[in-house]
């Protein structure tokens, strides 16, 4: 078994926190995200990971070089320009010589992937598509399928009345290497508009999975913030949270931290703070009285005495002035509010 984690792209709809940091590496409870999808194929048993990259290459290899500190080996598959997904799977062809599981890389779940891989081994299917139920599919790829779980259509971001089906393609596949052979080397190419209609047209046997538990495409800010919330609150128990509730004062006013708020140990905490539900990243500083909700800091932010911050996500480096009010806002790395600002 391999894996291929589709890695490349901008990241545009989590702008401004990507123009530095690459979507698939954004922390999520302080971890770069994509540790998570790597977690999840080593419990499969995978370790032969392929990482298909275009947008900043460089920052994603530098974390995960070749994979051993994880414990995986880690090839890279990178592209000059991107060349959509399909494009970025051919462009990783040579590292996928066996069955292999595909990951859109901005999708956070506790899918059984060895349980999907039996599932795709018994039917003898050369490709599965993992499907989710949501809500408002037009987001996403509509996958209809008949009563046997065969595949029978794909929609991408359905327009309204273009679909009744409510399963969509949960940015997870499992695929024999032949199904390699119908993408041009070299060439944009897309998994959704043009790899799944012709597998679909050459009759291949092409079946879904229904993961009915948690699954959740983090690449927009109220779905990565959900992401944060979600670990903190323990709803994916494969991914235990490691909390560390150092004492940052006695007292009336020690700082009030509680139980599910993540901080980074190197933080710096002063007397009457508040931090609720929130994840606080390395060597961030915050002052007396302020009061972080809902929220996600990354590293080295100073939040200053009294300001308020709540849904929101900031950045690296940023400083807000003394009791500011920041609420709902995304700042980018080394946003930098004056004092009493309101946002
Ligand atoms: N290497 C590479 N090159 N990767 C790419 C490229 C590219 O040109 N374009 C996109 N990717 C990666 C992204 O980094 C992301 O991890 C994944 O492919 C999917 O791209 P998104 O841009 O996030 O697509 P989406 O969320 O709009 O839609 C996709 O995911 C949905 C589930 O979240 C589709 O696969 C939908 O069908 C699906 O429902
Ligand atoms: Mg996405």
């Amino acid at each position: 078994m391999q894996a291929l984690i589709l890695a490349g792209g901008k990241g545009t709809r989590l702008r401004p926190l990507t123009i530095h940091t690459p979507k698939p590496v954004v922390p999520i409870v302080n971890k770069p995200f994509l540790n998570y999808q790597i977690d999840l194929l080593k419990r499969a048993g995978v370790k032969d990971i392929t990482l298909s990259l275009s947008y900043q290459p460089g920052k994603i290899e530098e974390i995960f070089a070749d994979g051993g500190d994880y414990d995986v080996r880690i090839h890279y598959a990178v592209e000059a320009s991107p060349l959509g997904t399909g494009g970025a799977y051919k462009n990783a062809e040579k590292y996928l010589t066996e069955t292999a599981i595909v990951f859109n890389g901005d999708v956070l779940t506790d899918m059984d992937l060895a349980k999907i891989v039996a599932y795709h081994k018994e039917r003898k299917a050369a490709a599965t598509v993992v499907l989710v139920p949501v809500e408002n599919v037009s987001a996403y790829g509509v996958v209809e399928t008949d009563s046997e779980g065969r595949v029978q259509r794909f929609v991408e971001k359905p327009k309204p009345g273009e679909t009744t089906a409510n399963t969509i393609n949960a940015g997870c596949y499992i695929l024999e290497p032949h199904i390699l052979n119908y993408v041009p080397a070299g060439e944009t190419y897309s998994f959704e508009y043009q790899i799944f209609p012709s597998i679909l047209k050459a009759g291949e046997p092409f079946y879904s999975y229904v993961w009915n538990d948690y699954w959740l495409d983090i690449g927009k800010p109220q779905s990565y913030l959900q992401a944060n919330y979600d670990l903190i609150n323990d709803k994916l128990p494969v991914f235990p949270v490691y909390r560390h509730h150092p004492q940052f004062g006695s007292g009336e006013d020690a700082p009030k931290v509680d139980y599910v708020s993540v901080i980074d140990p190197s933080c710096t905490i002063k007397p009457g703070a508040e931090i609720i539900n929130s994840v606080i990243g390395p060597n961030c500083f915050i002052e007396e009285k302020a009061r972080i909700e809902n929220s996600v800091l990354w590293a080295a932010s100073r939040i200053g005495k009294e300001a308020v911050i709540r849904n929101s996500i900031i950045g690296k480096s940023g400083i807000i002035g003394k009791a500011s009010v920041v609420d709902g806002a995304i700042l980018g790395d080394k946003s930098s509010l004056t004092d009493y600002t309101i946002i």
